[in-house]
């Protein structure tokens, strides 16, 4: 078993598509663990995408994330790093698969509806980032 982190962006929340998104991670086999609906300041976004700090599009990235609120989640599954990935699609919606969340629902490369661990190691970190053991619940 495997868990990763997923965010479901402002652009999705929004249009009250979130029960949309679950239904789709849930028929690629993964598990909700974890969930709350948050409000991200404009500190908290610029902290959890630090990595992209040196970025062109940072500045547009952390706007977008704290223009309304977000999902975030823990999920479970088998290979549930690449499952999320694989389900959520391309992180350009125009290059995205079809059937993928972002290829379905996605505004654009900035509102692209979800997010997604890439990786073991930053899945461990943005699941702290946000829960705390007691709140995970498989
Ligand atoms: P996400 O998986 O949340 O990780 C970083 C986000 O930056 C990405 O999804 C996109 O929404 C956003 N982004 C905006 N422009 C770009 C870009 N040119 N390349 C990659 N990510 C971008």
């Amino acid at each position: 078993m495997e868990r990763t982190l997923s965010i479901i962006k402002p652009d999705a929340t929004r249009r009250n598509i979130c029960g949309k998104i679950v239904a789709m991670l849930e028929a690629a086999g993964l598990r909700v663990v974890a969930q709350k609906r948050i409000h991200l300041s404009r500190r908290e976004a610029e902290q959890f995408y630090a990595v992209h700090s040196e970025r062109p599009f940072f500045d547009e990235l952390c706007i977008f994330m704290c223009s309304g609120p977000v999902t975030v989640q823990v999920l479970e599954g088998h290979d549930a790093i690449a499952v999320n990935r694989e389900v959520m699609g391309a992180t350009n919606p125009a290059e995205a698969k079809p059937g993928t969340i972002r290829k379905e629902l996605a505004v654009s490369l900035t509102e692209n509806s979800v997010h997604g661990s890439d990786g073991p190691d930053t899945a461990a970190q943005e699941i702290a980032f946000f829960f705390s053991e007691i709140e995970i619940v498989g």
